[in-house]
């Protein structure tokens, strides 16, 4: 890879903490369980992360059960938040927005308020290592029962403005649509959260208008299928509403069948709104910095576009207009 694209400063604003686990740190958080796992790094591995092989978004989100099972702790939380940041600070990562799913990781006893206070107190840590600035964004899960979901937003509202840039929604798109998620989402917004959610990843063009017209999104998970409506194209570069792309991810979900076939080029080239990102590292055995490598080298990217690109990621972050500033 070129040394320049990874020194190349830039935003992940879709990384998901429990996916950007390293497998070794299961190995070693998996002894401490009350069922003692003792597990070699290859069968870590293969539980938390997906082979060439997969190709389903269902298939992928299996990986999540799994790797909640030692995200239960504060001292676990916090070590795998300076993980996540300092493998993206290597990426040339100045500012990311994790986001986590708080529920999940109450099973072992934490508060919700817990929950969020290791992962803010991580970002801490990681900021006194590593030149790296990270949000958090919290997860409506699909799935969940509703009033969890909205505690989850009540939480995101407590913390708005510190250290919580927004909500997002996410888990298996093609069982729970969108139109299931109105009413928290109005809260969110009328809470003065940032909104983003995962739409048109597995469901069709149909579902990302939900999300923006519906659900208020600001910016669009995935959004591959966005690409099937022209008129949803105009409607996303009328209003400025990003798409977070996650190449690897969107192979490995069944998304798109080839790189090739991704339309973030077709984005990128006709003036949608776009960023890329890593969404669940970890669990895709990547690096964002790879990331843009691939991109560059399937997309025909020359130097203006990447830092054009890089921009994007920052125009499209959940931060106020003086920290924005800055990080241009
Ligand atoms: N949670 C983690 N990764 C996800 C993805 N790609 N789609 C939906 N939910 C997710
Ligand atoms: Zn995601």
């Amino acid at each position: 890879m070129a040394p320049v694209l990874r020194a190349l400063p830039k935003a992940d604003l879709h990384l998901h903490l429990d996916g950007a686990l390293r497998p070794q740190t299961y190995v070693e958080l998996a002894r401490a369980l009350p069922s003692g796992d003792g597990l070699t790094l290859e069968e870590a591995e293969r539980a938390i992360t997906v082979g060439p092989g997969v190709r389903s978004l269902a298939e992928f989100l299996t990986r999540f059960p799994v790797i909640n099972r030692v995200t239960q702790t504060e001292a676990a939380l916090r070590r795998i938040t300076r993980e996540a940041l300092e493998d993206a600070h290597r990426s040339g990562v100045r500012y990311a927005e994790l986001r986590a799913a708080p529920w999940l990781h109450t099973e072992g006893g934490l508060t919700l308020e817990q929950v969020v206070e290791a992962i803010l107190q991580g970002i801490q840590e990681a900021g006194r290592q590593w030149p790296i600035l990270a949000r958090l964004i919290l997860v409506v899960m699909r799935g969940r029962p509703e009033e969890e979901n909205r505690q989850v937003v009540e939480l995101a509202a407590r913390y708005r403005d510190h250290g919580v840039a927004g909500v997002d929604l996410a888990g298996d798109e093609t069982a729970y649509p969108p139109e299931l998620y109105v009413p928290i989402f109005r809260r969110a917004r009328d809470a003065g959260l940032a909104v983003t959610i995962h739409a048109g990843e597995a469901a069709g063009p149909e579902a990302v208008w939900v999300a923006v017209r519906e659900l208020g999104a600001w910016r669009i998970g995935h959004g591959t299928r966005a690409v099937e409506d022209p008129a949803l194209l105009d409607h996303l570069r009328e209003h400025r509403i990003w798409i977070e792309s996650c190449l690897t991810s969107n192979l490995q979900t069944g998304a798109v069948r080839r790189l090739q076939d991704h339309p973030f080029g077709r984005f990128l080239a006709e003036g949608v709104p776009v960023t890329l990102n890593s969404d669940d590292p970890g669990v895709s055995r990547i690096e964002l910095a790879g990331e843009w490598s691939l991109a560059a080298g399937v997309f025909e990217l020359d130097f203006d576009r990447l830092a054009r690109l890089a921009l994007n990621g920052v125009e499209a972050a959940f931060v106020p207009e003086t920290t924005r500033a800055m990080l241009r």
